[in-house]
């Protein structure tokens, strides 16, 4: 009995041992203090991932403007210092950003790896988001979504609705439905031909409840994807990623009418310019499903429960959808046919868009990462300057900007006019000490990473709030509703989930 406790004994202290030796990093002359963290390969990675804008500020409180956490293997040297920021965005020839984007999308998705230097692609990746999703791409975009919103809304049994009738719904479960929906349509089109039967609308609309089940499912268990877990591991999230790359067989989107230029796009440039099979082409369309529909549908529901829950909020942007729509000659009635906002039109609320960015400010957390390709020095703005290594990662955090209350007073306080400037215009002047922000508001990221998809993100949650205040009353359920903590386990990936829904009741306007 002593003798086997005692071998266990002599192990725990060999590995323990070899893990000081050669687990740990020893800071160097020159480098940011290190932290390691008690647990072996973890490091600070139960911390971090508990309360991550916390974690940081200690250490950044304990450390300085740079400090560097092992986190899950990786050395991560958290810059803190906004005034800094540039020296990493600016994307020096020190910095990679390909090699940990590409791999986590591969990694996530299962497709083959779009990094040109892996030999499978020879496309420009980013160049085709900014031709089909940002400048002439917008336009056709926006037309559709609004469209679709209302037929989701509106026309199809989506949702019921009367005019007499409140109907209640938890907000998040409503955003979920209308805009997935619309999304999807709009970027993946209809499969509907000639025949507008009913068992034909039926059976597109199962397709997209299906595809809504499986994007959920798979959701769920995307950080741990992100932190290196097989999918394989998770069986009824592999299944749900499979069944929507199933719909996205060349053969079963080449019957969609009205797809968009992303993902027509996407099927030409598979198929001319990478060596992807069927397989891996079907699942870069899931990431582009993920991609537009996992912020989104987080960042709407935010906009809509700030703005329900502020009274000042809703009749300030009531009172700026109605002006626009009378300057524009345009009426909301229900037996007109479909209400159509310009991209000029939708430019024109400067109050939905302070709405929309302080729900985002208040809910986003996407971790800027930029790999080290070579040991370099990095300067800092106060003139400081430290050696990274090889290999390791630089990380924003823009939460640390975003509840950061030199830069924004009350920054828990949800105020929809703060990105107002005295003018009723759009706020792009802020300071920390008095010195002027180049970077105050990331929730798309920084640089050339920074979402291609942002602008018509924005104009998707512009159309849907104004959709619901031109048809819709609503208010809360409890009108004294907290707002739900965020749920911290997808930090560092985008807009955070709340913790729990809050119910809400709509009906149709009297008037329409
Ligand atoms: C509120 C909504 C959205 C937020 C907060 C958001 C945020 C982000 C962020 C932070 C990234 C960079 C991730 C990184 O650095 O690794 C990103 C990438 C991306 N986003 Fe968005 N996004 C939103 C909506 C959309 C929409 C609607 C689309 C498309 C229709 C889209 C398409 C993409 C694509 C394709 C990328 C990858 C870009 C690349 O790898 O070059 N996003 N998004």
């Amino acid at each position: 009995m002593i003798s086997i406790a005692l071998i266990w004994g002599v192990v725990v202290a060999l590995c323990s041992i070899l893990w000081l030796a050669l687990g740990i990093r020893r800071r160097q002359l020159g480098e940011p203090p290190v932290e390691n963290g008690f647990i072996p390969y973890l490091g600070c990675a139960l911390q971090f991932g508990a309360n991550p804008l916390q974690f940081l500020r200690s250490r950044q409180k304990k450390h300085g403007h740079i400090f560097t956490c092992k986190i899950a293997g990786q050395y991560i040297h958290f810059l803190c210092d906004p005034f800094s920021y540039h020296s990493v965005i600016r994307q020096g020839r020190h910095l990679d950003w390909m090699k940990f984007h590409f791999a986590t999308s591969a990694k996530a998705f299962g497709h083959d790896s779009f990094d040109p230097r892996h030999g499978h692609t020879t496309e420009n990746l980013h160049h085709t988001f900014l031709k089909t999703l940002q400048g002439g791409a917008l336009p056709s975009l926006i037309e559709t979504m609004m469209g679709h919103l209302q037929d989701v809304l509106l026309k199809s049994d989506t949702l019921s609705h009367s005019k007499d009738q409140w109907q209640v719904d938890g907000i998040f479960a409503f955003c979920y439905k209308v805009m997935f929906e619309s999304g999807y349509l709009t970027l993946f089109g209809k499969e509907l031909g000639e025949d507008k039967s009913q068992a034909r609308q039926s059976a597109q609309k199962a397709l997209v409840l299906n595809a809504l089940e499986n994007f959920k499912e798979f959701d769920k268990i995307f950080p741990a994807l992100v932190a290196g877990l097989p999918i394989h591991v998770f069986k009824s999230a592999y299944s749900a990623r499979e069944n929507l790359a199933k719909t996205m067989y060349a053969e079963n989107l080449s019957k969609r009418q009205n797809m968009s230029d992303l993902i027509s796009m996407r099927m030409i440039l598979n198929d001319s310019l990478s060596t992807f099979n069927d397989v891996s082409k079907a699942r870069t369309h899931v990431a582009l499903l993920w991609a537009s529909q996992a912020n989104t549908l987080p960042a709407t529901f935010w906009s809509l429960f700030y703005m329900i829950r502020s009274p000042d909020a809703m009749k300030a942007a009531q009172q700026e959808v109605q002006k626009v729509l009378e300057e524009s000659g345009l009426t909301t009635n229900l037996r007109d046919s479909t209400l159509n906002l310009t991209r000029d039109q939708l430019d024109k609320l400067p109050i939905m868009d302070s709405i929309i960015k302080e729900a985002m400010r208040l809910s986003s957390a996407s971790l800027n990462v930029r790999i080290a390709k070579e040991n370099f020095l990095l300067q800092l703005d106060n003139q400081e300057a430290y050696h990274i290594r090889k290999d390791d990662v630089i990380a924003l955090y823009p939460p640390l900007l975003h509840y950061d209350p030199e830069i924004y007073e009350d920054p828990y306080e949800y105020k929809f006019d703060r990105f107002l400037d005295n003018k009723g215009q759009e706020k792009n002047i802020f300071y920390r000490n008095g010195r002027r922000l180049r970077y105050f508001y990331m929730p798309f990221g920084s640089g050339v990473t920074k979402c291609p998809g942002r602008f018509f993100a924005v104009y998707e949650i512009k159309q849907f709030l104004t959709l619901m205040l031109s048809f819709f009353d609503m208010e809360l359920l409890d009108p004294a509703a907290r707002v739900p903590p965020l749920d911290q386990s997808r930090a560092g990936l985008g807009v955070l989930q709340p913790t729990y829904d809050v119910d809400f009741r709509y009906k149709l306007k009297a008037d329409h």
